[in-house]
């Protein structure tokens, strides 16, 4: 879908559909809307007055405009109370009326800086918003569909300036959220991505093919090479798999300085089957997904790269299936991460943690001065927490209120969740160092803490998106499948890093 942003008038643009914000209990109508309401001679204050209006969030009013406007339809978006209006509200009233429309078969939509001016809500802000709302509410993934959907694609979205200086606010804020939700959009289709269009080998050619495309450097790391250095870890649960294991390595420089300033390590398990302590059937196919935080990390950096921050980035992706076979880890095996810590595998479905450690443990090696890294790693965060907020973790306060800054502006909703060393216990081996399971109660909370057995004294958080990595249904800028949480988060961080 192409964007553009013009200057002109609501009433005098050609469109399938022109789309204005309405408050609700608002009294009068002014500006756009009110043009709107002359021009449709008073068809919206009818309406309003009828009751049939109410302006709820996400209220969603089509009327047609039998020649009385160069749109065929002018369309009334519940925007709910302004008092409660944000960014997040916006784009996901942007995005349920995109979606109406598209079923309605409109082709192509115009539509003004709905929100602007409220509750702190720039021209810029609102621009950005509305095109995230529209990329991500619009996304499909019909990859393997051979038919034709049942309806078609929105093609052209205009945003509507009052004169050229609103114009150029809106573009930046345009722009910046287009790549947002396009970097989103691509984590979400190597997320949705059946596990056998996207094995560990496939992943890395997608990071090659991505870091070609936007002048990132990009090695990958193979079984030999992992042997050598010393990734007992990531070896081990890909030993049950036909698929060889890779390590992805991404870098985007943009400072003059040597060094990393910022490892973005994310969980790629192509599928995550459990292995020998294999999971029950059903929804096990969910676990194609299982590499979303990986695929997170690959898009932040597109996002990355196009943004230019100063500052240096490099993502980690260690990528690997999790199968049972007469060659897989078994309970009880003992394995060496990269660093020379072993650790007793005492439930080969907790695989994430250990995977983990080496890409951790390469990060550090890296000599990376801060390190995230994402993970779908603990059903037990999806039970503490629900599919709303992810999960944080963290050893350093200042990285974390970062993170939860960039995910408060992002609109991805993030939760931090407690770190004690009383937890440490419960991941005491008896024939090891560590063991990769603490049990079921804290679940969460022990796999965060298994993970800093591996980061050192370097400054890191841990994000768990177990919950919040696929939606199962539309709402909002969410459509059915992955979310591509937390790509928003990330970009936002590294750019708040960057302007220090
Ligand atoms: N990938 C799963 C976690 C998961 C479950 C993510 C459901 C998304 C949805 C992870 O590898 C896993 O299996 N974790 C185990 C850990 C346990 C064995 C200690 C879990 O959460 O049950
Ligand atoms: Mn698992
Ligand atoms: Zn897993």
């Amino acid at each position: 879908m192409e964007i553009k942003v013009v200057t002109g008038s609501i009433t005098e643009i050609k469109a399938d559909a022109v789309v204005v914000g309405f408050f609700e209990g608002t009294g009068c109508l002014d500006g756009d809307i009110a043009a709107l309401d002359k021009a449709l001679g008073g068809a919206v204050s009818e309406l309003i007055s009828q009751g049939e209006i109410k302006g709820r969030l996400n209220e969603v009013t089509v009327i047609h405009s039998l020649g009385k406007l160069a749109a065929a339809r002018a369309v009334v978006t519940g925007l709910g109370k302004p008092a409660e209006l944000s960014r997040d509200r916006l784009c996901g009233a942007v995005a349920e009326t995109c979606r109406r429309l598209r079923k309605m078969g409109a082709a192509s939509i115009a539509t003004v800086a709905q929100g602007a001016g409220v509750n702190d809500i720039s021209p810029a802000a609102s621009a950005q918003a509305i095109a995230e709302g529209a990329l991500l509410g619009l996304y499909r993934f019909r990859r393997h569909m051979t038919g034709e959907a049942d309806y078609g694609e929105i093609k052209e979205f205009t945003l509507v300036a009052a004169d050229e200086n609103e114009r150029q606010k809106l573009e930046s804020g345009c722009r910046r959220g287009r790549v947002l939700a396009e970097a989103t959009n691509l984590a979400r289709d190597m997320a949705n991505e059946p596990a056998n269009y996207m094995t560990p080998a496939i992943m890395a050619e997608k990071a090659k093919e991505l870091a070609a495309d936007c002048g990132l450097k990009c090695q990958v790391l193979e079984p030999a090479e992992m042997r050598k250095l010393g990734m007992g870890a990531l070896l081990g649960v890909a030993q049950g798999s036909r698929e060889p294991p890779r390590l992805i390595v991404l870098r985007y420089r943009g400072s003059g300085s040597a060094g990393v300033d910022l490892a973005l390590v994310g969980k790629g398990i192509t599928f995550d089957s459990g292995g020998i302590s294999i999971k029950p059937s059903e929804k096990m196919s969910e676990m194609k997904g299982d590499m979303a935080g990986g695929a997170a990390v690959l898009a932040a950096m597109r996002a990355i790269s196009r943004f230019q921050p100063k500052i240096n980035v490099v993502a980690l992706v260690p990528a690997t299936e999790n199968l049972p076979s007469g060659s897989a880890l078994k309970p009880g095996d003992v394995i060496t991460a990269l660093g020379g810590k072993t650790i007793e595998v005492v439930n080969t479905d907790a695989e994430g943690r250990l995977v983990l450690a080496d890409a951790l443990g390469y990060a550090l090696k890296l000599g990376a001065k801060s390190i995230i890294d994402i993970a779908t790693l603990t059903g037990a965060c999806h039970i503490a927490l629900g599919d709303f907020y992810s999960g944080a973790f963290g050893n350093r306060k200042e990285l974390m209120d970062g993170v939860l800054k960039a995910a408060a502006e992002a609109g991805e909703p993030t939760w931090q969740l407690p770190m004690h060393e009383q937890y440490k216990e419960l991941n005491k081996s008896d024939v090891a160092d560590i063991k990769n399971s603490g049990g079921r109660y804290g679940g969460a909370i022990t796999a965060a803490q298994f993970l800093a057995e591996f980061v050192g004294d370097t400054p890191w958080v841990h994000l768990d998106i177990a919950g919040t990595f696929l939606s199962d249904k539309e709402r909002g800028c969410l459509v059915k499948g992955a979310t591509g949480v937390p790509v928003r988060t990330l970009v936002n961080l590294v750019l708040s890093l960057a302007e220090g």
